[in-house]
């Protein structure tokens, strides 16, 4: 396994005693929002708009998180369709904070840019720049 992440650096924030599960290591669901926050503000940037999730593929939880690590998710446009976008997501942690980095999960979500009544729009040209 690459020991580089994937992408550009998206979000970073500490996982909390709030969000254990019954194992006493952060729930999936909460780093999988993460992710999906991450992946909302790239795919966003893309489409220059609205976008909505429309599926996650591939999702993988490779290492638990514990509390006080240091959740960073990475993430990259990876295919661009006529209104859907494949983002490519990698979640790793700065273990305590300061200690090693370990990929913790990966996954694939598609975004679709959406307009006001929440309908598909097509994804603009990267080129043009929309108000
Ligand atoms: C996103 C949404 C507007 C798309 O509507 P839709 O009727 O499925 O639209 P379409 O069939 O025209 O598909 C739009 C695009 O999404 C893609 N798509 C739709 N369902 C998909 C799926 N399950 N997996 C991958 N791509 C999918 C289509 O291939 C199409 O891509 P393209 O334009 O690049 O070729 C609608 O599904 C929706 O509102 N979903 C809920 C979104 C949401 O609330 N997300 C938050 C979850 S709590």
């Amino acid at each position: 396994m690459s020991d580089t992440p994937r992408g550009a650096l998206t979000l970073r924030t500490l996982a909390m005693p709030a969000d254990v599960n019954v194992n006493g290591d952060i729930f999936g669901g909460w780093v999988l929002s993460q992710m999906d926050i991450a992946a909302g503000i790239i795919a966003g940037e893309r489409a220059q708009g609205r976008v909505a999730t429309v599926a996650i593929d591939a999702m993988k939880f490779i290492r638990p998180v514990k509390v006080g690590d240091v959740l960073c998710i990475y993430a990259d446009v990876e295919r661009v369709g006529r209104t859907s976008m494949g983002i490519w997501l990698e979640a790793w942690v700065l273990r305590g904070r300061i200690g090693a980095r370990e990929k913790v999960t990966e996954a694939t979500f598609t975004f679709v840019a959406i307009d006001d009544e929440g309908r598909p729009r097509p994804v603009p040209d990267p080129t043009t720049r929309m108000a």
